[in-house]
């Protein structure tokens, strides 16, 4: 397995001090940056976008160690993931995941005259994104089958396969929720044939649930309010990075 990499979602921040929210995180020992971008059509809610990211970046230096202490893994959960792609790279963004299910574009990107919606493969946009300098996640949702991601993962094109994959383990959309035990099988399948994949578990982590997401096979882990809702944030992202390792 991949080393731990602990990512805390800024979603439970304190948004009116997000910069020093994001600086404070990694002082206590959180290796990514997990930033939730949701555009009230993909989920039924509504974060921010790049320009705020923009603002955020400079509080965090950029990664450049081993487990990229300081990527910023922005989670787009937006109904058309490849048109802001270039606008989240200029932002500041080190690795875009998309979902899956959103890989439908408008040609909007190209032409914003343009309102047609075409297909754009996953594996289009994973090029895509590797193209634009960042890393690529792609993320499925609890109704989406582990098994569209076998022919993503088996591309002989080293472009066009994921740097991460993403498990959800809630329904996209709020902070907060209950872990779903139900999306463990997902992870276990993934590990087992591959065994270096950085695998990101998001939703209801913390310190009662991470021992079956280790377990399981996750490394990536993904907490919101588990981390800043805690009086001792560096004390649970311990924890989480532990029970990764043990
Ligand atoms: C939910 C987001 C998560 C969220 C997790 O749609 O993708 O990243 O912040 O929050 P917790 O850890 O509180 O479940
Ligand atoms: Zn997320």
């Amino acid at each position: 397995t991949p080393p731990a990499i602990i990512a805390p979602s800024i979603l439970s921040a304190d948004f009116a001090a997000l910069g020093a929210a994001c600086s404070d995180t990694i002082d206590n020992g959180a290796d990514w940056l997990h930033v939730d971008i949701m555009d009230g059509h993909f989920v039924p809610n509504i974060t921010f976008g790049a320009p705020v990211v923009t603002k955020i970046r400079p509080h965090v230096q950029r990664p450049n160690a081993a487990r990229g202490k300081g990527t910023f893994d922005c989670h787009m959960m937006i109904a058309e993931p490849k048109k802001w792609v270039k606008e989240f790279q200029t932002a500041g963004c080190d690795l875009y995941c998309f979902h899956y299910e959103a890989a439908i574009t408008s040609t909007a990107a190209e032409n914003p005259e343009d309102h047609t919606e075409t297909k754009t493969s996953p594996k289009e946009m994973i090029r895509y994104i590797h193209e634009s300098g960042m890393l690529a996640g792609i993320a499925i949702k609890p109704e989406t089958s582990v098994d569209v991601l076998w022919e993503i993962l088996e591309s002989p094109k080293k472009e066009e396969v994921p740097d991460m994959v993403l498990v959800m383990t809630v329904h996209p959309g709020f902070g907060g929720q209950k872990f779903m035990t139900s999306e463990l099988p997902k992870v276990k399948a993934l590990r087992e044939k591959y065994p270096d994949l950085n695998i990101e578990v998001d939703g209801g982590l913390g310190e009662g649930t991470i021992d079956q997401a280790a377990d399981a096979g996750a490394n990536v882990i993904v907490a919101g309010s588990a981390v800043f809702g805690a009086k001792d944030p560096a004390g649970v992202i311990r924890v989480l990075r532990e029970s990764v390792e043990k």
